[in-house]
């Protein structure tokens, strides 16, 4: 039976992780973050000490890298990470060492009857043909806000002008790279998630009876 593929693109903090596996739940579906890869990479570097402004000192120790973690973990979701993160994703060698990673991972994974797979290229690079594109969009502003209650909530020191600066700083970097930045796919639906999550799940509901 042909496995489902659906893709959720969209700038950082717009909502993806948690719609991806709300969807994943509800329709029993693989969810794939692959801004994780990414993370983990940035994560691998650092501690490395691989100086990401050198193309050949990244291209080296990717060819060291045999396998990588797709589980989620509080060390890689520091700012740090999630600026680094960003500066590595500009490499086309980077880009090209993660999708193929996310190929290998929906040809092995039999057991679900497809994939919800999230991040910034999915739907435009990685997984073209995918059955359903989602393009989720949400102010910078109101990103900035949730991402700070969220920090206050789990605790930790957060200033919101620097998180609204770091969001930008984020968005332009996805967005005005040369090699797969963000942008809407084509075909895709576009989402607003600056509701609630109720009326973006009742958006996407409609989208899912189609397919
Ligand atoms: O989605 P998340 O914020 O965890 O991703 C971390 C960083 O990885 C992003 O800021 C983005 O620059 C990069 N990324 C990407 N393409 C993806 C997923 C993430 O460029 N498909």
């Amino acid at each position: 039976m042909k496995k489902i593929i659906i893709t959720i693109d969209g700038p950082a903090a717009s909502g993806k992780e948690k719609i991806a596996k709300f969807i994943s739940k509800k329709w029993k579906l693989n969810h794939l973050d692959s801004g994780i890869l990414y993370r983990r990479l940035a994560l691998n570097f650092l501690t490395n000490d691989v100086d990401i402004d050198n193309v050949y000192q990244i291209k080296k120790k990717l060819n060291t890298i045999n396998n990588i973690s797709f589980r989620n973990s509080l060390r890689i979701r520091t700012q740090k990470i999630s600026k680094l993160a960003s500066k590595i994703a500009v490499y086309d060698c980077v880009r090209s060492f993660v999708n193929k990673l996310q190929h290998n991972y929906v040809k092995k994974n039999k057991k679900k009857q497809g994939f919800v797979i999230d991040g910034r290229d999915i739907g435009s690079v990685v997984f073209k043909n995918a059955d359903l594109k989602l393009y989720i969009e949400v102010n910078p502003e109101i990103r900035a806000k949730r991402r700070y209650k969220q920090l206050i909530d789990s605790g930790e020191k957060s200033i919101y002008p620097k998180i609204l600066k770091e969001i930008k700083l984020r968005d332009r970097l996805d967005k005005i790279r040369k090699h797969s930045p963000l942008i809407v796919p084509k075909g895709a639906y576009i989402i607003d998630n600056s509701g609630t999550f109720k009326n973006t799940i009742g958006q996407i509901a409609k989208l899912l009876r189609k397919i």
